[in-house]
């Protein structure tokens, strides 16, 4: 008998199969049985009929308790009553376990139960379907960067240096030096693209965050483009690009989990390109009308972020952020060199920065200059300087947040459900 999972039963219909889960609900009605059954693919209505009221069948159906692991035989047809539209007659359930009383009710729980049973909190259904969303994100990220030519070139996730700043270092030992979690693959990516020309990389990065806010992780993932000979000007376009393309690509293939999430999607349907762009001082302007008291020079925060956001009824770019509030190898813009050429990416409806990048200093004389400026030291740095004498030239490149993007997306609140296994300030368990 063949083992078939639910998602793809439509063409199996009538013919005589196996089913893989675990129990998700059950009931009775007079003569018949009813039991809901999921196997990661979806969930199946399986009945058992007779009218013999000690039927073997209606025995075990009594033994089974919620998330048992079984296994169901029978045929499956089309029957517009059941939830999915399908129906199995069981005609033989081979139990693989008895679940013990299983922790996670129907009932409301508290939120740090349910991190506590993270493990199993990934079953439930507004859990399961976030997460089907971050796979149909991460494919369309790939599928777009390979679409169009990148190179996916790796970075090391053990670095002897920093990217963002060194107060969210982690620091670690590697063997008698010191080593320090990736904060971000860009420099590495610098030197990848000058030997392929345009690149990504997608993976872990890592921030000491010491602010418990509802957009901070401690681990996140990030992709990261980044192309040689590309100015501030084409990574906007590029950032739009991708933004609309994973939209796109979510309303057409997970419509039924965001349905789950209850996620209105008209508001994701409207967005079009080109986004509205503003500089970092007009921002200020439009924040200051709007009561927020910021003052130039001051980096946005949670509540500045929320505001522009909402302003917006796009996603919006701002740049030319003030040089002191961003990271050393941004690149000055040319009338204004207090000024640097930076852009974040800010969602709408509130959600904040999903992308930051810029275009990156190429003149080795000036990046030393930063380097020495934000006290880093300068023998870590020494083969990203190497990049500007060695053919030199402008590139630019940017990083989007899978959590935040997915976290948008689906309409949550927190950020730590955007992730299976989420780490955060005071969370390291499960
Ligand atoms: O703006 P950030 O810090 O930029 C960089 O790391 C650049 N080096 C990227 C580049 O140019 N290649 O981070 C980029 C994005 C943010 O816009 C946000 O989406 C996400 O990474 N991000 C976080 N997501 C979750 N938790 C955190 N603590 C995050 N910090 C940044
Ligand atoms: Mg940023």
């Amino acid at each position: 008998m063949d083992w078939v999972y639910i998602e793809d039963l439509k063409g199996r219909l009538n013919e005589d199969i196996e089913i893989r889960g675990w129990l998700y609900n059950k009931r009775s009605s007079g003569k018949i049985r009813f039991l809901l059954v999921r196997d990661g693919t979806g969930v199946l209505q399986g009945t058992i009929y007779s009218p013999d009221k000690d039927h073997p069948l209606f025995r075990t159906f009594d033994e089974l308790t919620l998330e048992s692991s079984l296994i169901l035989r029978g045929k499956v047809r089309e029957d517009q009553r059941a939830p999915g539209g399908l129906e199995m007659s069981i005609s033989d359930i081979e139990v693989v376990q008895i679940a013990e009383e299983y922790p996670i009710t129907p009932k409301e729980h508290g939120i740090s139960f349910l991190m506590e049973h993270r493990h199993l909190w990934l079953r439930s259904r507004m859990q399961h379907s976030v997460l089907e969303v971050r796979t149909e994100l991460i494919k369309a990220i790939r599928d777009f960067f390979d679409g169009r030519g990148f190179r996916n070139m790796d970075t090391p996730i053990l670095t002897p240096s920093a990217c963002e700043g060194t107060t969210t270092l982690f620091e670690t030992e590697y063997f008698d030096q010191k080593a320090y979690l990736s904060q971000s693959g860009q420099l590495y990516n610098e030197a990848t693209a000058m030997a392929f020309g345009k690149v990504y990389c997608f993976g872990p990065t890592f921030r000491a965050e010491k602010s418990k806010t509802r957009k901070h992780l401690i681990e996140f993932w990030m992709v990261e483009p980044e192309i040689a000979f590309a100015t501030l000007d084409d990574i906007k376009v590029l950032g739009e690009d991708l933004i609309v393309s994973i939209i796109e690509r979510v309303l057409e293939n997970q419509k039924e989990a965001l349905d789950v999430l209850e996620r209105e999607t008209a508001p994701l349907e409207n967005i079009k390109k080109p986004f509205p762009q503003i500089t970092y001082e007009d921002a200020i302007r439009v924040l200051n009308e709007k009561g927020n008291s910021i003052s130039f020079g001051d980096d946005f925060g949670a509540p500045e972020e929320t505001a522009l956001s909402e302003h917006f009824a796009s996603p919006v770019c701002v740049t030319h952020f003030p040089a002191k509030i961003k990271a050393f190898y941004m690149q000055p813009a040319e009338a204004r060199p207090d000024l640097v050429l930076g852009m974040d990416i800010l969602a709408s409806e509130g959600y904040g920065e999903i992308i930051g990048g810029g275009q990156r200093i190429h003149d080795p004389a000036l990046l030393e200059e930063k380097i020495k400026e934000h006290n880093l030291p300068r023998e870590a740095y020494e083969w990203y300087i190497d990049l500007r004498k060695y053919g030199s030239v402008p590139h630019s490149g940017f990083g989007m947040g899978v959590e935040r993007m997915l976290s948008w997306l689906c309409g949550i609140k927190h950020i730590r459900e955007a992730i299976p296994f989420p780490r955060l300030l005071y969370r390291l368990y499960p």
